[in-house]
């Protein structure tokens, strides 16, 4: 007789933003006449740059001609796009990274959610808490964390690092020692970040107790401040102790396009074996390459008209980040982040739980949220908006907050 993956059965309820999207379902279908405004899941809704649809209108074309065609994409990723990726994301900022340290892929969630596949499943994880729920999830699937206590929402196993006001949201070096380390930078829940200078106690301290720095830098594009570091890379030492991944989405709009990156030095060894090697062997076996019209996409994000486009976009969002916050602060909120992320992490009022705030915000305002504690304990009384809407669907979202 067969048996299952055990593991499965240890992950309480369904993925965050599965939930979410079923409540809302639920409302809408009683409230048929509500019109409701999402700002939950970090979804974009601006169009695809001009530039970036014109490198895809040329790509099909080119997959319509036997000349042009392209069948399955080099398993790590076309030159072309993994040189212009050296070129602007690292050369551009200092970094040494080289081509063959890039593995392209169809998004960060995925690379976030198979990286622990090559560390052993005794290595203990270290999260930031209130965290992206991939990173937890992804481990308790692979049996790396323990049991869950339902009392203290939390893994026996998993390294807690709490950040909240009370520590402006910069993460303490953990007590125990953990072997992994996820650093999302800017992060995602709380819209806030770390100076370049706490990044380099991070790095110091992995290359100390042997640890190895998983480094989400999917929000990097909204980075406003100059003491903050774009790539991990930017901190020296990094490249024996850090893996970091990107994402196409939150830049340039790939949510429904699929697209991102995973760095992987060729520095970071564990006695003698190289991780690049590990992971190439990984990718190579269980990935065939994101598509070649989605690659000369990510092309031309590159691009001098690309860029120009791209920044006009972030400006676009971070606009919306500030009507949050201002309008928030003007209602009496006690809100943090949306300066150099696209999320607006504010205190619930009068001590509400997090879903209680979420209900009340669905069925007074109409407007969704992502309630804190679905990314971690110490994300109780908090409440996440993201400045990925409309515009006109923010101003409006927050007018109604505002009224009530
Ligand atoms: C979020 O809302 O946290 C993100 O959009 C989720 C993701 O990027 O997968």
């Amino acid at each position: 007789m067969f048996q299952i993956n055990d593991n499965y059965q240890k992950l309480p309820g369904s993925y965050l933003f599965s939930t979410i999207a079923k409540k809302v379902a639920a409302f809408t279908e009683a409230n048929p006449d509500k019109r409701i405004i999402r700002l939950g899941i970090g979804d974009v809704t601006q169009p695809l740059a001009p530039a970036i649809i014109e490198a895809m209108h040329k790509a099909v074309d080119e997959m319509g001609d036997a000349a042009t065609f392209h069948g399955y994409a080099p398993d790590l990723g076309y030159d072309f796009l993994r040189k212009a990726i050296v070129e602007n994301d690292y050369k551009a900022r200092g970094c040494e990274i080289e081509a063959d340290e890039i593995f392209v892929s169809d998004g960060a969630k995925s690379d976030s959610a198979n990286i622990q596949e090559i560390f052993a499943v005794n290595n203990r994880i270290a999260v930031c808490d209130p965290v992206y729920p991939v990173y937890v999830d992804s481990n308790v699937m692979a049996g790396r964390t323990g049991t869950y206590d339902s009392e203290t929402e939390k893994w026996s196993d998993v390294i807690y690092m709490p950040c909240t006001a009370e520590n402006h949201f910069v993460p303490e070096f953990p007590k125990e020692t953990p072997d992994l380390i996820y650093l999302c930078l800017p992060n995602n829940p709380t819209g806030t970040t770390l100076t370049k200078s706490q990044l380099q106690e991070w790095v110091d301290y992995a290359n100390k107790v042997g640890a190895v720095i998983l480094y989400d830098g999917a929000y990097e594009a909204y980075i406003s401040e100059k003491d903050v570091a774009h790539s991990i890379y930017e901190c020296s030492g990094a490249q024996t102790c850090a893996i970091e991944l990107k994402s196409f989405s939150k830049n340039a709009g790939f949510t429904g396009v699929r697209l991102g990156y995973t760095v992987v030095p060729k520095a970071l060894k564990c006695n003698g074996v190289s991780l690049r090697d590990m992971w190439a062997r990984r990718h190579g076996t269980k990935f065939n390459g994101a598509p070649y019209i989605v690659q000369r996409a990510g092309e031309a994000v590159y691009s001098a008209e690309g860029k120009a486009q791209l920044k006009d976009q972030v400006a676009y969002y971070m606009k919306n980040a500030s009507v949050i916050k201002e309008g928030l602060k003007d209602a009496g909120y006690t809100v943090f982040g949306g300066v150099n992320a696209p999320y607006i992490w504010l205190k619930t009022p009068d001590q509400m739980t997090s879903w209680d705030f979420f209900d009340y915000l669905l069925e007074k305002a109409n407007v969704v949220g992502t309630p804190g504690s679905g990314f971690g304990p110490s994300g109780e009384g908090y409440f996440r908006l993201t400045a990925f809407g409309t515009y006109e669907n923010t101003e409006a979202a927050v007018k109604r907050i505002q009224a009530l």
